[in-house]
């Protein structure tokens, strides 16, 4: 299979917070910027393996600071690593004020999807090609980060 670049895969959904999606503070939810970080990661692998992807696992997600109503979220999430079936996707999330368009990041997440075939098992994915020195960073941390969530997986088992 061809390599497909890692641009190809670029996502950036822009998303304003609405009273709905606030807790009794007034800042966003938790759980309002996961599915956010869901969705932006989903269409990101998506565009890499050209079929139907599923979460596997999230890994640790930190919110670093809070999101009030009003705010504009930027998310930009991009595939990182793609193994056989599965990949690596991260989301970085930015606050962005319109007023001075300064944006703040606020949370930052690791996703991997795996490729499902038309029967729902898992299928073999394009490799990706890494051009950027960005790119091949991004890479290389994936591969290690791809090792411990592997280690913990069959810890569990
Ligand atoms: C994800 C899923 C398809 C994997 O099925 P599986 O039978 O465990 O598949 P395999 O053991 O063949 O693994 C397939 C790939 O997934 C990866 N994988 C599976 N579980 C993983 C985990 N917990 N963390 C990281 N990678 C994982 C494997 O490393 C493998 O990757 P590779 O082919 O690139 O090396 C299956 O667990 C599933 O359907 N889960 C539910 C997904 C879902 O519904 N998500 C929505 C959230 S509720």
């Amino acid at each position: 299979m061809e390599a497909i670049s890692a641009k190809e895969s670029r996502v950036v959904m822009t998303e304003i917070v609405m009273p709905n999606d606030t807790n009794p503070l007034g800042n966003c939810m938790g759980g309002r910027v996961m599915h956010l970080i869901d969705i932006a990661a989903a269409i990101s692998a998506r565009r890499h393996a050209r079929t139907t992807c599923v979460t596997a696992a999230v890994d640790e997600i930190v919110f670093l600071a809070p999101v009030p109503m009003g705010s504009v979220l930027v998310l930009s999430a991009s595939v990182n690593l793609a193994c056989r079936t599965s990949m690596e996707v991260g989301v970085r999330v930015e606050l962005e004020s319109l007023a001075s368009r300064l944006r703040t990041h606020c949370a930052s997440a690791y996703l991997t999807f795996v490729a499902l075939d038309e029967t729902g098992r898992p299928m073999p994915i394009p490799p990706l090609g890494a051009e950027t020195a960005d790119e091949k960073r991004r890479m290389k941390a994936a591969k290690k980060r791809r090792e411990r969530r592997l280690a913990r997986r069959s810890e569990r088992q």
